[in-house]
């Protein structure tokens, strides 16, 4: 890796320097696919747009339809357009960037194919200093990945890193299993090609600005990390809602549930990082040791008494930003009888020192009637209520609401006295916004995570154990909804969720912050 001074970029005033990393030639499996289209080659054309691809960085598209490398450019110019955060694409930009862009047509299951991409890696590090250096992602089906792993290893297309030279390194995408058993099972095929630090599983809320920020917010400033317990802290709240349904994806949903899509990775990843000790540094292991260390400390469902502490539910017909929608079971390729849950809300402690007793209340829904995710943090009411007895005045515990997106920002509510002759308070809040104090609009979470794994710093991935140990703690509630003879509980298209999730925490004398 070089470290350089970059051209004065006002985007990026005050960062006298950026990391950038040496010349890989990076292959993308499934280069026909969506995620490529949509937020891939866009990512990547964004960071050459901004300078932070080195000279000479190369990119393979390798799936099968038949194209050539002119076909492929002019595909992913148009998806740029559509796609980039730098969009429209800009002429000089874009004329370099497609220089470094191919096309290998092939079988991922034929090793005739894997022979004609090592040509064309051999034939870049020759005419662009990629050195040997590689990157694949594999934007392909879970199922494939065994076969993808031992046809690379059989072809000799991956190094040691523990011999040196030149690295290689894979990318793999969501999902990491369907269950305990099968993510093992994708780790250990992980591992007979690749090291633990060549495996760079790409969770992409870590790619998100306001999700590292949360690191920021509690290790970088003095005031937050000391009331940052459960002596100060009565609860949290986590909520990734969106308002779209399950589009297209209709048969991966239905082998999902948002329980698999949404709670065992993402909201995983939000936990950990709200919960998690200070690390001991800002390394990858480091980070990550603190993180596992939340997830290891869940505890389990009450067993016998799941729907005390978890809930799910499946949106039914009905409108959403006032468009009359269908119901789940009448999507696209999903059964009209199916009880997969687009909706689910969990009370789940962790039960270490810091946190004892703090309910943490997570949930995430399709067909919400908003597109937020939202964390906040409850305070404990003043310890002695001094303006109790006053007429009319009514306190309400202090919340710090960390808005993931969109409108990305942090809010500090707490009361204060309104102007006038009689005591009264109101609630006011005291806000930060990203776009009013950094005025441009954050790099896509891909972009991030893509230079990240040039770079080689897995910071910002999910690692083996993270993966295993969130899918141990789930297993045995998902192995409970999918044997109990209830549907989930409906909840029209439009509205929070079932009157169910409600109930959860209101038994307990609270209620969900609308975000
Ligand atoms: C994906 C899920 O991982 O995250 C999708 O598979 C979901 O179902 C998406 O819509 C949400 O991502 P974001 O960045 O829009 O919050």
């Amino acid at each position: 890796m070089t470290t350089v001074a970059l051209e004065p970029n006002p985007l990026r005033e005050g960062l006298e320097q950026e990391r950038v990393p040496d010349a890989s030639c990076l292959v993308i499996f499934g280069a026909s696919g969506d995620l490529t289209h949509r937020k891939l080659l866009p990512a990547l054309y964004s960071l050459a747009h901004d300078g932070l691809l080195p000279a000479g960085q190369t990119i393979i598209g390798f799936a099968r339809p038949d194209y050539g490398d002119e076909a492929f450019r002019a595909d992913i110019r148009k998806a740029c357009n559509e796609f980039a955060r730098t969009k429209p694409v800009d002429d000089a930009v874009w004329e370099n960037f497609a220089k470094g862009l191919f096309y290998v047509q092939g079988d991922f299951t034929e090793p005739e194919a894997y022979n004609r991409l090592n040509q064309k890696l051999t034939e870049c590090d020759r005419t662009r200093g990629t050195g040997g250096r590689r990157i694949y992602y594999l934007a392909v089906p879970p199922n494939f990945f065994p076969v993808i792993a031992e046809l690379l290893g059989a072809e000799g297309m991956v190094t040691d890193p523990e011999r040196g030279g030149p690295y290689t390194r894979v990318i793999i995408e969501k999902p990491f299993g369907h269950d305990l058993a099968t993510a093992r099972e994708l780790n250990r095929v992980a591992v007979t090609t690749f090291r633990e630090r060549q495996v760079f599983r790409i969770d992409h809320y870590l790619g998100k600005e306001t999700v590292q920020n949360l690191l920021v917010l509690r290790f970088a400033n003095g005031i937050f990390e000391p009331f940052w317990n459960r002596q100060y802290i009565d609860h949290v709240q986590l909520t990734v809602a969106e308002s779209i349904g399950v589009e297209k994806r209709g048969p991966y949903f239905e082998s999902a549930g948002i329980a698999r899509d949404i709670i065992q990775n993402h909201m995983m990843q939000l936990l950990s990082l709200v919960a998690m000790e200070p690390p001991v540094a800002f390394e990858a292991d480091a980070v990550r040791d603190e993180k596992v260390k939340v997830v290891r400390a869940l505890r389990d469902f009450p067993a016998g008494h799941e729907s005390s502490s978890a809930v799910r539910g499946q949106y039914t017909a009905g409108s959403v930003l006032g468009e009359a929608v269908p119901g789940y079971r009448q999507e696209e390729r999903v059964s009209p009888t199916s009880r997969v849950e687009t909706y689910a809300a969990m009370k789940v402690f962790v039960d270490n020192w810091r946190w004892a007793d703090v309910p943490f209340y997570l949930r995430a829904g399709k067909r919400l009637p908003k597109r937020v995710t939202d964390i906040s943090i409850h305070f404990r009411p003043a310890p002695y209520p001094l303006f109790k007895k006053v007429a009319g005045v009514r306190t309400q515990p202090n919340v710090l609401a960390i808005r993931i997106q969109p409108d990305e920002g942090i809010a500090l509510k707490f009361d204060s006295k309104v102007p006038g002759p009689t005591v009264r308070t109101a609630p006011v809040t005291m806000e930060f916004r990203y776009a009013t104090s950094f005025g441009a609009e954050p790099p896509e979470a891909y972009e991030r995570l893509l230079l990240e794994t040039m770079l080689g710093d897995s910071t910002l991935f999910a690692r083996r154990d993270e993966v295993e140990t969130a899918w141990a703690w789930l297993d045995p509630l998902l192995h409970v909804w999918e044997e109990s003879p209830e549907p989930p509980d409906p909840y029209p298209a439009g509205t929070w969720g079932p009157p169910s999730a409600d109930a959860m925490i209101e038994r307990d004398g609270r209620r969900w912050r609308r975000p």
